[in-house]
């Protein structure tokens, strides 16, 4: 089971657009996908037009089991929702005298393991939720906006990361995944270049700008079932098939 955290301290950089697509398409090569939303917004579960119950707050506060939390928004593709109900849960997180850190991690640690991937769907900033979801995963995926000063906000974001491996450190920035690619501007390609020669071997290739990608939410549909030839389909369906091709070198599996 590879668990990835969908991360960027910067909001608005495609994060819940990726967690959202990148779970559909691995679920069409035929992967046990559990997306897990803990952000307070709750997105998630609007993009893929279902409300699910329970969400995870319900789950860490002990007051429903992981199993009635668990809902399957499309067949394979699981979900443990967010939402507002993580507020709360913040506050107890911080009032914790040690260990905070840790209560995503205990109160999941009994997950059923045959999922393939959990993909977690973090908030803009560094607050307590998003500290917990990188304590319960191995891997991130930062998706990097292709504007002026992403390499800058992807390089203190690394700056944070290396602060919880020295608590965690099978933690590993394994994908950087520059988005909103926009060939006709220069810019753009300027900036995929600067991050292929910082982050030489994390970089994939890029998601276009697609007005597709930003559609398909409002419809509460997946890019693929919203616009199947699109190139954001196209798009996150490489992005799956780069993420699939590295399954081999998982030792922990
Ligand atoms: N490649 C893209 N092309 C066009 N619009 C996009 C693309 N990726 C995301 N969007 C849109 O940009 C906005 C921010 O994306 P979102 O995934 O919500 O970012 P985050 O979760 O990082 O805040 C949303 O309206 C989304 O639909
Ligand atoms: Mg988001």
């Amino acid at each position: 089971m590879r668990k990835m955290a969908i991360a960027l301290s910067k909001g608005g950089v495609g994060k819940s657009t990726t967690a959202v697509n990148l779970a559909s398409a691995l679920v069409q090569r035929q992967r046990r996908v559990l997306l897990l939303d803990m952000d307070t917004q709750g997105q998630v579960a609007r993009m893929l037009n279902v409300a699910p119950p329970h969400n995870v707050a319900e789950v860490i506060s002990g007051d429903v089991s992981i199993n009635e939390a668990l809902f399957e928004a499309r067949p394979g593709l699981w979900l443990l929702a967010g939402g507002r109900g993580l507020a709360g849960l913040k506050r107890a997180i911080d009032r914790k005298e040690f260990g905070g850190e840790q209560t995503l991690s205990e109160a999941l640690a009994s997950l059923d393991s045959s999922y393939d991937y959990v993909l977690v769907d973090t908030a803009p900033g560094w607050d307590v939720l998003t500290v917990n979801a990188l304590f319960f995963v191995d891997e991130v995926l930062a998706p990097v906006a292709l504007e002026v000063l992403a390499l800058q906000g992807l390089q203190e974001f690394t700056r944070s990361l290396a602060a919880i491996r020295r608590y965690h450190q099978r933690l590993e920035l394994r994908y950087v995944l520059p988005t909103f690619h926009d060939r006709r501007v220069r810019k753009s390609d300027e900036i995929l270049q600067q991050l292929r020669s910082h982050f030489t071997t994390q970089v994939c290739n890029p998601i276009r700008y697609n007005v597709r990608l930003s559609e398909a939410p409002g419809y509460g549909q997946t890019i693929f079932e919203y616009a199947v030839h699109s190139t954001g389909a196209e798009d996150y369906r490489l992005l799956a098939e780069r993420i699939l091709s590295d399954e081999h070198a998982q030792t922990n599996a």
